[in-house]
């Protein structure tokens, strides 16, 4: 038998009982691609509108997505605000490819994906800048106090006297010749390194998954353990990937290793930290102050969980990332991944994809070729109009968007 046909026949056994890939697999004539936690596509939409039909679910959980979606899309668009597991991802009956419109992808079993044939990719570049000048901006005002001084202000405090000022300001610190203490020093990391250099912090950082040399690079200290940056550090700001392996990484224990007195800041991901235990630290001063812009249960509430009564803590809503152009660049980044995974072969013309290792050692795509792409998911083929109930304002809805039309409307007429 020739060499070709024994591969294809591998790949064939492999997928069965999976799913069929996306390149030979019965392919709606026109792909279906839905936004799962969102409304607004009117980004996606123009750089979409000759190859799918988009449409928008606005759902929280996969149990408020439209049979439709879940039968029949083989892309998927998301934020951070809605998880898919296992479970979740084998409700999909047509899934490919999944964008996750930012670059943390946590909320998402990559491994399950591969293993059921779907790519996963994020959009690495987004907001890096905006969250990196987040963190400066909650480092800021841990130590120089704006935040709680500004507050005073609001509370008829008019700090006249000296002696009013140092009440008011009290705890205010000098920054320069403080030491930061980065903890993942991936992208995000380095720019906040790149930026407290100039605000005079001494900059240290543990990463253990980094090539030697980084440190030179960068001109940063680099710690071997968690432990010796926890010991050396005067604030301490995550910046790590959430997988399996760092659940609580900063708990009840790693917090006693801290400087007494220090900082600490989080813009990463909820679950690196013990919610409870900081609490606690807090209360007792053994943290000075604490900015979180992420936590372990979101969307966060003071009102509710362990931090409701927390002394020196700063708290945004999972925010560090955005700006008006960050967001339409990501999105942007996320429809072209989608057109490349409709024109092309995947996970090989995708840019990235993070599941990619695992899609490999699955063999599903392995032996594919970039020729044998699916000639109907180039647009090639038919226009096929679904139309759907357009969802009025604050109605929680899914509905499929003939794109054409759409973009005929204003689309605010049509969002909103
Ligand atoms: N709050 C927001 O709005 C926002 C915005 C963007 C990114 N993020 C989050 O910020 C984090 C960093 O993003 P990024 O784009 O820089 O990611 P990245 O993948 O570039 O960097 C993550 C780094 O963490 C390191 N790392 C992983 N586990 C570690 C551990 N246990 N100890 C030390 N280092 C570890 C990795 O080696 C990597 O260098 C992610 O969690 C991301 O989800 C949050």
């Amino acid at each position: 038998m020739d060499k070709h046909k024994v591969k294809r026949q591998r790949i064939d056994r492999i997928c069965e009982g999976i799913r069929s890939p996306i390149l030979n697999g019965p392919m709606p004539t026109r792909p279906l691609v839905a936004l799962l936690d969102g409304r607004d596509c009117t980004v996606e939409m123009p750089i979409l509108k000759d190859v799918a039909t988009v449409a928008f679910c606005d759902a929280q959980s996969t149990q408020e997505i439209h049979e439709k979606v879940l039968n029949e899309a083989v892309g998927a668009l998301m934020y951070h605000t809605i998880s898919l597991s296992r479970e979740d991802l084998e409700k999909f009956k047509a899934l490919r490819i999944i964008i996750r419109i930012g670059s943390g992808y946590d909320n998402i079993d990559i491994k399950s994906a591969a293993e059921l044939g779907i790519a996963v990719c994020n959009i690495p570049s987004s907001s890096v800048e905006e969250t990196a000048d987040s963190t400066l901006c909650h480092i800021l005002n841990l130590y120089r106090r704006v935040t709680w001084l500004h507050q005073a202000m609001r509370e008829g405090n008019r700090a006249c006297s000296v002696e009013q000022i140092r009440e008011v300001a009290g705890g205010a610190a000098r920054i320069r010749g403080e030491t930061l203490g980065i903890i993942g020093l991936g992208r995000v990391g380095q720019a906040v390194a790149l930026r407290a250099k100039a605000f005079g912090f001494n900059v240290i950082f543990y990463d253990p998954y980094l090539p030697d040399g980084v440190e030179r690079s960068l001109g940063l200290q680099r710690m071997g353990t968690l432990q010796d940056l926890l010991i050396h550090s005067d604030c301490i700001t995550l910046h790590c990937s959430l997988n399996e392996h760092n659940h609580h990484l900063i708990n009840d224990f790693t917090i006693k290793q801290m400087r007494q007195g220090c900082f600490l800041v989080n813009t990463a991901r909820g679950g690196l930290v013990d919610e409870k235990a900081i609490a606690q630290a807090l209360k007792e001063g053994r943290i000075r102050g604490a900015a979180l812009d992420v936590h372990e249960s979101e969307p966060f509430s003071f009102s509710q969980g362990p931090l409701k009564d927390a002394p020196n803590l700063i708290c945004t809503p999972h925010t560090a990332w955005y700006s008006e152009q960050a967001s339409i660049e990501s999105r942007e980044e996320a429809a072209k991944e989608i057109r490349r995974a409709i024109s092309g072969p995947i996970p090989d013309a995708l840019r990235n994809c993070v599941n990619k290792e695992y899609l490999l050692a699955a063999a599903q795509w392995s032996g594919m070729e970039p020729a044998a792409s699916h000639g109907e998911l180039n647009g090639a083929a038919g226009y096929r109009s679904v139309k759907g109930e357009m969802p009025s304002k604050g109605k929680k809805a899914c509905a499929v968007l003939n794109c054409l039309e759409f973009l005929q409307e204003p689309t605010s007429m049509i969002l909103q």
